[in-house]
């Protein structure tokens, strides 16, 4: 993406934030600002710009901004906070609790991901958690959110499989709804399930399943509003509510949009941010430790200069490529010691003698022949004989092991391969005598 891009998309998220404030001279009886799954995304990767969306301290600061023009505003997620990966993501989601707290969510469901190291965790990470068909004493039931005259009772049901009777649920929120509290279900269903599983009679809102990174578009179902939040924390909603004396809705407004690089990051998770990379650093060091006495013997990877020695022609288009300065990138994103990044930046990490760090491993840092061919040691040694390790891969195999989801949204094989296009079929000439003209690949 050119510069020139990079600002046009800052210039258009800026114009999707600045609706926001403009749209607020009505007078509103009730604000919920609402969050979906953040599915360990702590921050954006900055691969791309349309990716660059989302990530915790730009969160804060827009929370803050909504609290700072509405102090009775509620603010509630749906959960899925944690990432997936219970091994390689566990200081991220510890940080991620850490960094949570920090924001003072009034409520968070708790879904399965967040269960990934237990319930001792969670329980002992003081965050505002609410699931309400869990029979142990694990978890509160519910929350009830008092604030500007009004009252939000906040519920989760997740896991239906595991007790499908939601009769307790239901009465639960009559007796809510009946003390005067409007009522939240975040629910994890989709909407045609969660019309199966439960009577929207005391329901005022319903969170149905995250589809993705966008939110959904508000509906009302009888008394109901179904809200669909989005996933990977990418975007916020902010909900705007009138009210009747049975405290069903009237009318509202709701607006979804994206948390770009525009918003800043806020100064009260600077401290935490740091701590984070500190962490990671650390961690960085000691895997490297591990591998460095691991590394014995001849890695099955040259890097690029040996290659070169024979594919000059390749060589000298691959220079002018951006994978030549793929590393140098992550350096000045100051993230050349994050495992999660470094993976796509360079050749071979995690693999048995592939990039360990920049000291150790010179000759393998940024993408390089290798990442895409495979490791080239015994093709090198044996002068073309045998075949690199990808051989049999398409091209778009190969692609993909990086190119993917945030890391390269605009990704088309036709229009990137002719940005690193390097002669294909102009191997003939360097065959050795023993394979000309036979069926090498
Ligand atoms: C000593 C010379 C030499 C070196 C060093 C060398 N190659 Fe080759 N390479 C050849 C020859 C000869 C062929 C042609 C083989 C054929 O087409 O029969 C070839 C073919 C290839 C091909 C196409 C066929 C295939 O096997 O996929 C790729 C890709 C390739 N080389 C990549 C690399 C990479 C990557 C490196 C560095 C790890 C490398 N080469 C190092 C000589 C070399
Ligand atoms: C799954 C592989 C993958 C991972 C993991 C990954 N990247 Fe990338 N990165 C890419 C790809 C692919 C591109 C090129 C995207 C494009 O232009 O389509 C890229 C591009 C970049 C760029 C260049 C942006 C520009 O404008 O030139 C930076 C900087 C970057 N990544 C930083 C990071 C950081 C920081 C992380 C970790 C938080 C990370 N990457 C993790 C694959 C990855
Ligand atoms: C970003 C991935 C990527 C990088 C980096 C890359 N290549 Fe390739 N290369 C490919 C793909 C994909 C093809 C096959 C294109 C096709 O589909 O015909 C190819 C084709 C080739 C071929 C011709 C194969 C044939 O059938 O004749 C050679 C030789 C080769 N590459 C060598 C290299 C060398 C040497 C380097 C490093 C200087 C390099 N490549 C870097 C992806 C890459
Ligand atoms: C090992 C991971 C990896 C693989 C495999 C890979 N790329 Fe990339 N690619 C990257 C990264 C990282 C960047 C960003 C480099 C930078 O600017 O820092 C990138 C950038 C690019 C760019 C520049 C994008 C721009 O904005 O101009 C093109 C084009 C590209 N890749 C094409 C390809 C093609 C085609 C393939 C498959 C044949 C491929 N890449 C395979 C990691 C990879």
């Amino acid at each position: 993406m050119t510069t020139h891009h990079k600002l046009l998309f800052a210039l258009f998220a800026l114009l999707l934030t600045s609706q926001v404030t403009l749209a607020t001279t009505e007078t509103w009886d009730l604000e919920i600002a609402y969050t979906g799954n953040l599915n360990g995304e702590l921050e954006p990767c900055g691969c791309t710009a349309e990716g660059d969306l989302g990530g915790i301290t730009r969160r804060a600061t827009v929370i803050e901004q909504i609290r700072t023009a509405n102090p009775d505003a509620f603010i509630i997620s749906a959960g899925g906070l944690l990432g997936a990966n219970e091994a390689s993501e566990q200081i991220k989601n510890r940080f991620i609790v850490e960094g949570m707290k920090q924001i003072n969510y009034d409520a968070i469901g708790v879904q399965w991901r967040d269960l990934i190291y237990g319930n001792a965790f969670l329980s002992n990470s003081k965050l505002p958690w609410v699931w309400s068909n869990r029979s142990d004493q694990q978890f509160p039931k519910n929350k009830l959110i008092e604030r500007g005259g009004r009252k939000v009772a906040f519920f989760a049901w997740y896991d239906p499989e595991k007790e499908k009777n939601s009769a307790a649920l239901e009465a639960a929120m009559q007796q809510a709804k009946s003390a005067g509290a409007i009522t939240i279900l975040a629910s994890g269903q989709r909407l045609k399930k969660a019309k199966k599983l439960f009577s929207f009679e005391s329901i005022d809102i319903l969170l149905v399943k995250a589809r993705g990174e966008p939110y959904g578009e508000p509906q009302m179902v009888g008394k109901t509003l179904v809200l669909q939040p989005g996933s990977r924390g990418m975007y916020m909603a902010q909900l705007k509510l009138n009210l009747d004396q049975n405290n069903h809705i009237t009318k509202f407004d709701h607006q979804t949009y994206a948390i770009p690089s525009t918003v800043a990051d806020a100064p009260q998770l600077k401290q935490w941010y740091d701590d984070y990379n500190d962490a990671v650093k650390v961690d960085f060091k000691r895997r490297a430790e591990i591998a460095k006495k691991r590394l014995t013997g001849t890695s099955p990877y040259t890097g690029i200069t040996i290659c070169s020695a024979c594919h000059q022609q390749q060589h000298e288009i691959w220079k002018q490529s951006e994978h030549a300065k793929a590393y140098e990138d992550l350096i000045m994103a100051d993230k050349a010691f994050d495992p999660a990044c470094v993976v796509c930046h360079t050749v071979g990490f995690n693999k048995e003698g592939g990039f360990i760090d920049h000291p150790l491993t010179p000759e393998l840092a940024n993408v390089q022949c290798e990442s895409c061919h495979g490791a080239g040691r015994k093709h090198a040694e044996s002068k073309g004989e045998m075949a690199t390790t990808n051989h049999t891969w398409k091209r778009e195999e190969i692609c993909a092991q990086c190119h993917y989801h945030e890391h390269s949204p605009s990704f088309d094989i036709d229009s990137y391969w002719k940005k690193i296009a390097h002669p294909t079929d102009k191997t003939e000439h360097l065959r050795p005598p023993s394979r000309k003209g036979s069926d090498y690949r």
